[in-house]
């Protein structure tokens, strides 16, 4: 259960999404990360902070930098790690979570790091096991630790989030990302553009506090910052282009190339959660520009994943 503490301590015993946080928390997580970003820049990048303490990495869809972020975190911490990885594709949802909770008991471990398939593994997680739970990305809902990085990157970049102007760029119907995004800034006091083809969109979009507009050229002019989403192929069905006609026109029309950049005929912040469709959503000379921060959301990415889990690890009663 959830419980407002403002000041030291965050309000809430996992991370399962953007959602469970106030302002307060994001607030106390970016604070903390300044701590840890500072450590990572030390020639010991280690701290003893969570000594004794066991963290399982388990990760039922493909991920590489995220994996690996959490990792460096975890051990930056001075915690116990162990690794779990699986492809979801040949297992079937209620048996994968229901093991994975017996054998989460078994290990007693303290906290797990979890990316499923399935929208909503991680709350389930959280109600059958007596350890701190953090979502590293459920299906098409939630990725909480990618909104707190990409949030963190826009402060550090430009002093501060409130009153930016955000534009969110792709495929926003089947990206977790968007979603942990939108309520991250909006909670941060920032104003949320989507970008995107009208397919590409959910239907509950009015519902979210944002405004979207399907001209990428007068969305860029109206955004301090442009997040450029990749198109989640894996989820799309059919073909893998179910839902637009293909990928050169989705290029043409809402790919960020230097062309369209410098018609602009101002400074915006570039974002990319990665991995990079070069060429589609974005070409490598904005991707590797003086305007791009796509290698700084990765370096934040283990501060405040460091943040995050030291964060809920206070949470946890010790022994002495
Ligand atoms: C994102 C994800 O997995 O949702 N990537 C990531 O966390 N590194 C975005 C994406 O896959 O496009």
């Amino acid at each position: 259960m959830s419980t407002d503490n403002p000041s030291g301590q965050l309000s809430t015993d996992h991370l399962l999404g953007i959602g469970d946080l106030s302002a307060e928390d994001i607030e106390l997580i970016f604070r903390t990360a300044d701590g840890f970003k500072e450590v990572l820049n030390r020639p010991i990048k280690k701290v003893p902070s969570l000594r004794d303490i066991t963290i399982a990495n388990l990760f039922f869809e493909n991920s590489t930098r995220t994996r690996i972020s959490f990792e460096l975190a975890e051990k930056r911490l001075s915690a116990d790690v162990v690794n779990f990885s699986s492809s979801s594709s040949s297992v079937k949802k209620g048996e994968t979570l229901i093991d994975t909770v017996n054998n989460i008991l078994a290990m007693k471990v303290d906290m797990v790091v979890m990316r499923h398939p399935d929208p909503g593994a991680a709350v389930f997680l959280s109600r059958h096991v007596p350890a701190r739970i953090v979502n590293a990305g459920d299906g098409t809902h939630e990725h909480p630790t990618q909104a707190l990085l990409d949030a963190y990157s826009i402060r550090e970049k430009l002093g501060s989030v409130k009153g930016r102007k955000v534009l969110i760029v792709g495929d926003i119907l089947h990206s977790r990302v968007a979603l942990s995004n939108i309520l991250c800034l909006r909670k941060l006091g920032a104003q949320v553009m989507l970008c995107g083809p009208t397919t590409l969109m959910p239907r509950y979009v009015d519902t979210l506090g944002v405004k979207v507009e399907h001209d990428l050229d007068k969305a860029l002019a109206w955004c301090d910052v442009a997040n450029m989403l990749r198109i989640q192929l894996e989820r799309q069905g059919g073909d893998g282009i179910a839902n637009f006609p293909s990928l050169r026109e989705y290029a043409m029309l809402f790919g960020l190339d230097r062309e369209r950049y410098e018609r602009i005929g101002k400074d915006i912040t570039i974002m990319h959660p990665g991995p990079i469709n070069r060429g589609v959503e974005i070409t490598s000379d904005v991707a590797d520009s003086g305007a791009s921060i796509i290698l700084h959301q990765v370096e934040n990415g283990v501060a405040v994943r460091m943040a995050v889990l030291y964060l809920l690890a206070s949470r946890i009663p010790r022994e002495q």
